[in-house]
């Protein structure tokens, strides 16, 4: 899909600047028209003509080339949108201090778009009071920071610093474009509310190293948070084992059980103008953990798992649920047949008492770890409110309508 902006990548010189090439090509292909801004450092770890041939435009990095046309100036007038990746330490530093003393540092000046920057250094570097104060300062001037990641660093080393992943950044930064775009008008219509999305799958423990879980994989409740921050909603995520990144605006719980999900659900629906379960909650849990690793040649040849049932979490907020509040929940089912699975649905809605059902098909193909999704949406009566499939994006923009 073609969305014609015009989007600055700006890359410093981090070993994570290899990475950036990815953040670029993925503008690239969207449609975007994208002008690099490379400094001196970032261009000894990747080539110009790498950038150049991605980018498919000439990449910029002295500010005394293209006076006559005052280009430090030109570039940043003409961006919707400028991402920094990767940001170093030093880079974080010039910006927090206005200082201008290369191209990109003009460029940013010289731009109201929204700023977008990306993180990369060693663990100290980044626990640094300096860094740590820059970056405040760049956070309260509305400069998004997306990461740094936590894991393996260049070296042999682990920690925080890692460059978040290039379709995080770009997923962040689409995010960033849309408020932006929204600002003011019908799209910044979640400003001021309080949105709690659950996200991928529980898992029940078994012993200490094995769990009863299921393949989803977060990515529609990921997709729903971003899309809510993008209409200025603060979001409370509680996350169940994500395959994918949150969005580093939201409030992250962190839960791996479903009594541990209920427990940050119920807590957290206490103040929300709108809660969303699309996380998949295990239905049962093993009736005993075994402290150690259960042992094949003690169990013998078949294993009888004895299970009980988790709470409902969806209906027991809707039962507690207060005026005004919408709690919109998932029917993730494997129905092919589209008739039977609406009649699921209903017979689902009246077990559940949510405001909202979002019936979905699922199968070893469908659903989960894909990045679309088909959904048909059941108000309370199970009267169909809307049909919708295309990106897990797309969709999630539908169902936030439900709350707008
Ligand atoms: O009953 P079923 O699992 O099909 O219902 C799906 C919906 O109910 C989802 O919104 C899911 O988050 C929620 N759910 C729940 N507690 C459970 C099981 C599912 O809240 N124990």
């Amino acid at each position: 899909m073609s969305s014609g902006r015009t989007i600055v990548v700006g890359i410093t010189g981090g070993i994570a600047a290899y990475k950036a090439v990815n953040v670029v090509r993925a503008f690239v292909l969207r449609g975007d028209c994208v002008h690099v801004v490379a400094t001196p450092a970032a261009l000894r770890f990747v080539g110009k003509p790498t950038l150049e041939a991605i980018s498919r435009n000439p990449v910029h990095t002295d500010l005394y080339e293209g006076v006559a046309e005052v280009r430090h100036v030109a570039i940043g007038q003409s961006a919707d949108l400028i991402v920094v990746a990767p940001a170093t330490a030093n880079t974080i530093a010039k910006l927090a201090t206005g200082l201008a003393d290369d191209l990109l540092g003009n460029t940013i000046l010289a731009s109201t778009a929204p700023l977008v920057i990306a993180p990369a250094m060693h663990t100290e570097m980044w626990n640094n009071a300096a860094t740590v104060a820059n970056v405040a300062t760049l956070r309260a001037r509305g400069v998004i920071v997306v990461g740094p990641g936590v894991g393996q660093l260049t070296g042999a080393d682990a920690g925080a610093g890692r460059m978040e992943e290039p379709d995080t950044i770009v997923a962040a930064a689409l995010a960033a474009l849309a408020l932006a775009d929204r600002t003011d008008g019908p799209g910044a219509d979640l400003v001021g509310k309080h949105v709690v999305i659950t996200a991928g799958g529980t898992r029940e423990p078994l012993d200490p190293v094995r769990f009863l879980g299921n393949r989803s994989s977060g990515k529609q409740g990921v997709a729903l948070a971003q899309a809510a921050l993008a209409r200025g909603a603060s979001v409370t995520l509680i996350a169940a084992n994500l395959e994918v990144a949150a969005p580093t605006a939201v409030e992250l719980r962190l839960v791996g059980t479903a009594l541990e999900l209920e427990a940050a659900v119920t807590d957290a629906a206490a103040g929300a103008d709108a809660v969303i379960m699309a996380a998949a909650v295990a239905d049962y849990r093993p009736v005993q953990v075994s402290a150690g690793k259960i042992k094949k040649d003690e169990t013998g040849d078949t294993l009888l798992l004895e299970l009980t049932r988790n709470p409902d979490i969806l209906a027991g907020l809707a039962r507690t649920k207060r005026t005004g509040q919408v709690l919109i929940g998932f029917a993730a089912e494997t129905e092919p047949d589209p008739v039977r699975l609406l009649v699921l649905g209903r017979e689902k809605m009246a077990r559940k008492g949510c405001d909202f059902l979002v019936v979905n098909r699922v199968g070893w193909a469908e659903g989960f770890a894909s990045d679309r999704n088909a959904i048909t949406v059941l108000d309370h009566d199970g009267d169909i409110v809307c049909e919708v499939s295309g990106t897990k994006m797309s969709v999630a923009g539908r169902i936030l309508d439900l709350i707008g």
